[in-house]
């Protein structure tokens, strides 16, 4: 009698651990249990370094007027090549670059039957009338499952009617009181501000002494460096996601550039906090007549909200270990269905570039272990 109660209470306690967890922020955003994330993670981790084969290969000037690039999705186990010329399908699949993924790749109609080059071409005339227009702020990317370019208004009093021929997909946001809550960096030019550490729900004014921003760009990319001289703070590589019940502590193992349209993407944002959502683009441009432009920004659908800005994103990137993650950014600005990343390798560009700092990413642990 009291076996049966102890087996009937231990398969209790399994089957609750193993069927009800859904702690991790990757089990929550694909909608599966804590213990299949591993599983699918893998799956993306080799979708997406399939992709990174692919992708510069679409791109070249025989491919390019024949597919519209591709989009992977990792719960289907499958990169879809948007194809508009199926007749070089062929072509592709005899590289032999390509050919021991052929299992991996769907070939499907691009929506709107254009390629990469008619897509590029008419991003270009998009962006420079939006940029003529001068617009109080607006965001242009390439989705290539869409198909089509985006022209996202965070105003509807914009008179778009230049971009009309290119046929962007167009998508205004202000009908909600809610769109003003647009996030934002407030720095404008500013290079002597100083910078506290406060924890998620604290007042930014009791925070202890981080340093002055000693550097700060803002055109054509948004990002500044802080002079650390704080002696209450001791700097470490983790990011923080306090709120949860698990996975509080992630650790910054690496630094990655998103290179999947269709991969996830998180942040750690001081307004909303631990966020994660899919990469929609990769090229996007942000237009302002307050903040000018902005180049190279990762779009994404993961919700943030006015005081995100400056928040690091990034992605988790190993099966075996669910607390490692990669930097791919900081967070720039969105609305309420687009978010935009300024991308950590443009950063380090910018710096050795065009400062006399000589700084690199402070990692820790390794992605295994
Ligand atoms: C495509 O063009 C590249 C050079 O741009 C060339 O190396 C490659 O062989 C070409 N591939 C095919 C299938 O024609
Ligand atoms: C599609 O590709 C084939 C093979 O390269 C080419 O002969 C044909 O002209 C292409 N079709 C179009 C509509 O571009
Ligand atoms: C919008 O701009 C075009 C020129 O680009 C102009 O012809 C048209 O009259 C404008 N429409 C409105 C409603 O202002
Ligand atoms: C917008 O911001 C206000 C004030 O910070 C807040 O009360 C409101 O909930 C926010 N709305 C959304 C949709 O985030």
């Amino acid at each position: 009698m009291r076996i049966y109660f102890l087996i009937v209470l231990l398969s209790l306690i399994r089957s609750y651990s193993i069927y009800a967890e859904q702690n991790h922020p990757l089990a929550k955003l694909w909608g599966i249990e804590d213990i299949e994330v591993p599983k699918l993670l893998e799956s993306e981790r080799n979708l997406i370094a399939i992709d990174k084969i692919l992708r510069p290969i679409l791109e070249q000037d025989n491919f390019s007027s024949s597919f519209g690039g591709s989009t992977i999705y990792p719960k289907e186990n499958i990169i879809t090549v948007h194809t508009v010329n199926f007749s070089k399908v062929d072509d592709l699949l005899a590289l032999p670059q390509i050919n021991p993924y052929k299992d991996f790749l769907s070939f499907d109609k691009a929506e709107n039957s254009m390629s990469l080059s008619q897509l590029e071409y008419n991003f270009d005339q998009i962006a420079f009338e939006v940029s003529s227009i001068n617009p109080e702020r607006t965001f242009i990317y390439t989705d290539l499952e869409l198909n089509n370019n985006v022209l996202y208004f965070f105003n509807s009093g914009i008179n778009n009617s230049a971009t009309e021929p290119y046929n962007p997909k167009i998508i205004y946001e202000n009908s909600s009181p809610a769109s003003q809550n647009i996030t934002q960096l407030r720095l404008t030019g500013i290079t002597n501000n100083v910078f506290f550490y406060a924890p998620w729900r604290s007042d930014s004014s009791s925070g202890l002494l981080i340093g002055p921003m000693v550097y700060h760009m803002t055109n054509p990319h948004d990002f500044g460096i802080i002079d650390f001289v704080g002696k209450d703070v001791v700097p470490t590589f983790s990011v923080r996601n306090d709120v949860a019940a698990a996975y509080i502590e992630l650790t910054i193992t690496d630094s990655a550039p998103v290179s999947s349209v269709g991969a996830h993407v998180c942040k750690s944002g001081r307004t909303t906090y631990f966020t994660c959502g899919y990469v929609l683009g990769l090229n996007g441009r942000s237009y302002g007549n307050v903040d000018g432009i902005k180049k190279d920004l990762i779009i994404s659908d993961m919700t943030s909200r006015r005081g995100d800005s400056g928040g690091t994103v990034l992605s988790f990137v190993s099966p075996q270990n669910l607390n490692s993650v990669v930097v791919q950014g900081i967070i720039y600005g969105g609305g309420i269905l687009l978010h935009a990343a300024q991308s950590i390798d443009i950063i380090f560009k910018e710096i050795r570039e065009n400062t006399i700092y000589d700084l690199t990413l402070y990692t820790g642990g390794s992605s295994s272990s």
